[in-house]
């Protein structure tokens, strides 16, 4: 089985691959031509001997169609999950062409690819919990009505609903997984939960002594990102393509992880936080909370890892960096 990832440099692009090499599936992965090396999450399954053969890397790019379109007729693979995507909320505020060029254009340039194949591969679109928005109900299901509230969100909502068309106007096998939050060890380091685990162990080594963030009352529902790659499998290998929600159905603030990360470092967090307004967005996401009912009957997927364990995995993560810096930066000394 041949399966082609774009984002594949991401946090779930590397464990997806990793997940796909272990089943025995060759794997392409497109990457982006950038002038510093952007692979060291996926650098380990470069390095080892049995992995290597089968994982293939090429240059490709979501803005660019016709290069899509040559890659996926070339590698002709049999599953196509597609991950890349510029994946910052934040930033999607600043950048709301490139992002929806990206996130929804880009979905669309696949999604033509694929139908342009002989044989049309299956595919795998990386929806997202932030195209509930203002939520309108709570838990979200897959029958919850969509309030984005960022340009990402409005991105991912088109790819979404393209991703379904294509699926019932050319009888593509195309699903949807609408992923909550989820987070690991390599995560990027912009994001709340690993932007709170870098700087609590650096402050804790005396690396580091403040810690800004903008909006700590917002409540996600956060799982670990091995967890639910093993779920975007799971929906391609059904008889019919569908829409799962991906959660834990659980949800914490950011407050709340603060607790849990300081806490594991006995730190008092109210010593080191300073609120940021810049780190707050123009509309917010306030509460999110899935219900993954259908995941677990249908997929007989459901998520190992809780709330707790995964706020100790990055912590524990980060504090080996932490030391690694510390011992650098006393020998520069
Ligand atoms: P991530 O770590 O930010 O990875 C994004 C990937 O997309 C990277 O490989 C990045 O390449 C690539 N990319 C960015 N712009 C691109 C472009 N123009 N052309 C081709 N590739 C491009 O994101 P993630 O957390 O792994 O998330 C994976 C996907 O799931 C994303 O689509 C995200 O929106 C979605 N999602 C994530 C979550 C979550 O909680 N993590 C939840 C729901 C949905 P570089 O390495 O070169 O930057
Ligand atoms: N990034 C960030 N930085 N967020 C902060 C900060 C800060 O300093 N301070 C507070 N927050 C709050 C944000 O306002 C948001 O409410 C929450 O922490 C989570 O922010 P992120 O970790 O940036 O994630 P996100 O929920 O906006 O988006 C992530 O999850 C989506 C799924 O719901 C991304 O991975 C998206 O790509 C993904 O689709």
């Amino acid at each position: 089985m041949k399966a082609l990832v774009t984002g594949i440099t991401g946090q779930d692009g590397s464990y997806l691959a990793e997940f796909l090499l272990k089943k025995g599936y060759e794997v392409f992965g497109l990457i982006r031509r950038s002038s510093s090396f952007n692979t060291y999450r996926i650098d380990h399954l470069y390095k080892d001997p049995h992995e290597r053969p089968k994982l293939k890397l090429i240059y490709a790019d979501l803005t660019d169609g016709s290069n899509l379109h040559s890659v996926l007729n070339e590698i002709n693979p049999d599953e196509v999950y597609n991950l890349g995507a510029q994946s910052h909320v934040r930033v999607s505020f600043d950048q709301p062409i490139y992002t929806a060029n990206v996130d929804a254009l880009g979905t669309l340039r696949v999604l033509e690819a694929i139908r342009s194949m002989k044989k049309s591969a299956k595919f795998y679109q990386a929806s997202s919990s932030e195209m509930y928005g203002k939520v309108v109900e709570t838990p979200q299901t897959e029958k919850t009505p969509f309030y984005p509230r960022s340009p990402y969100g409005c991105a991912k909502v088109y790819s979404f609903w393209q991703t379904v068309n294509y699926r019932q106007a050319y009888n593509l096998f195309a699903c949807n997984g609408i992923l909550f939050n989820h987070e690991s060890p390599r995560r990027g380091e912009t994001f709340v939960t690993r932007k709170i685990t870098r700087a609590a162990t650096r402050i804790k080594l005396g690396l580091q002594n403040k810690l800004y963030l903008g909006n700590l009352d917002a409540k996600r529902d956060w799982g670990f990102a091995g967890d639910y790659v093993e779920a975007m499998w799971l929906m391609m290998q059904q008889e019919k393509a569908d829409d799962f929600v991906i959660a834990t159905g659980q949800t914490y603030s950011v407050r709340e992880f603060l607790d849990e990360v300081f806490g594991h470092l006995n730190l008092d967090w109210g010593k080191y936080v300073e609120i940021d307004p810049k780190y707050y967005r123009p509309t917010e996401v306030d509460l999110l909370l899935g219900d993954a009912s259908k995941a677990k009957k249908i997929l007989g997927w459901q998520p190992k890892i809780g709330f707790k364990e995964l706020a100790k995995m990055m912590t524990d993560s980060d504090m080996k960096i932490a030391e690694n810096e510390r011992i650098l930066k006393d020998h520069i000394k």
